[in-house]
């Protein structure tokens, strides 16, 4: 699998304050929207484009577009606050849905929503989730878009452990990864360490 760590000074700033157990809600939301600005620029630097005839105020040129934009998945909740910052930059891409939630004796994900398109083949999908743990949630959604067709997948995470990398690479998925982070371990509650907690209650607080 190939996984691309983005080491950038103004992508680190923003991880940081999301790592920083006193940063408030607003403001890990806003360095989550940041840093995926970064994180989905790095991931489509390879993307296809094609040429097409424009003209400038001076005269006529060349200009690029996008060829086919890539569908984007945030992986509900966590990653729905990637969601707006990936379209921004994509703002003619679709977006599907894929609803997790990770049960917490067992660390398996249960799914709660499956909104994606039936036939994904020969499109590409760009997965957004801030956290790779156990891998489990990621594994289950990229099966999920595989079984559609799909053979291009890219997940933009913010943080990886080397258990969900593993277990990611040991899937046989076609996929990259691009993170901000791959860090030490999990933890015996399957929290990444160091880490930023839990990314959805980070966001959106505890239910
Ligand atoms: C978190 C996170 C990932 C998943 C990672 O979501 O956003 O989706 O856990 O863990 P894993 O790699 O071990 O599967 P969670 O299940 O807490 O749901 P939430 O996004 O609704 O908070």
């Amino acid at each position: 699998m190939d996984v691309t760590v983005v080491d950038h000074p103004l992508a680190a700033a923003r991880l940081t304050a999301m790592r920083d157990v006193l940063t408030e809600p607003g403001t890990f939301r806003a360095a989550l929207r940041e840093l995926t600005t970064m994180l989905v620029y790095e991931a489509t630097r390879e993307l296809p484009v094609e040429r097409f005839d424009i003209n400038t105020p001076v005269s006529p040129t060349q200009g690029v577009r996008v060829a086919a934009p890539p569908l984007l998945v945030p992986v509900l909740r966590a990653g729905l606050g990637m969601a707006d910052s990936a379209l921004g930059l994509l703002p003619e891409s679709s977006m599907g849905f894929v609803g997790l939630a990770r049960d917490e004796k067992t660390f398996e994900p249960r799914a709660y929503l499956e909104s994606l398109p039936t036939d994904l083949t020969g499109r590409s999908v760009i997965v957004l989730d801030p956290m790779v743990a156990t891998g489990g949630s990621l594994t289950h959604c990229c099966q999920l878009i595989a079984d559609r067709g799909c053979t291009d997948m890219t997940v933009v995470c913010v943080l990886a452990a080397p258990e969900g990398l593993a277990r990611l690479e040991a899937s046989g998925l076609p996929l990259r990864l691009v993170t901000a982070s791959i860090d030490e371990r999990l933890n015996d509650r399957a929290f990444i360490v160091p880490g930023l907690g839990d990314a959805g209650d980070r966001q959106f607080g505890g239910m």
